[in-house]
């Protein structure tokens, strides 16, 4: 007896849809310092998919259509710490949620080592 595998196309609207994300996804643990010019108009990168971290690279249109970057224009020029794990309360400065996103993973890590 010969055995036959049938498979089932899938359309690639549904490969692609399992792939994006709807929710951010953190870019780095720790937040960017930015040096910002007063008055300019910056977009932050909320979805975190973006290769030019911490701004918008146009990443989110494929890899998470349902979120947009963040346009803002800071009122004075100097450093900043602009949020990377984004999940900040106050976008797209960083608030120190970071840690929790830090704590979140070491809990995962150390739990994954007693499975
Ligand atoms: S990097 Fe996101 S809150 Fe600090």
């Amino acid at each position: 007896m010969r055995a036959v595998l049938q498979t089932t196309p899938v359309p690639s609207s549904v490969v692609r849809c399992s792939l994006q994300s709807s929710q951010p996804v953190p870019a780095a643990r720790l937040p960017y310092r930015v040096t910002l010019t007063a008055g300019k108009r910056y977009a932050w990168c909320v979805c975190g998919h973006s290769k030019k971290q911490p701004f918008c690279d146009g990443a989110h249109s494929t890899e998470a259509p349902g979120i947009s970057p963040l346009r803002f224009t800071p009122e004075k020029h100097g450093a900043v710490m602009l949020c990377a794990c984004k999940q900040t309360k106050a976008p797209p400065y960083c608030d120190g949620s970071h840690f929790r996103v830090i704590y979140r993973d070491a809990v995962k890590l150390v739990k994954g080592f007693f499975k």
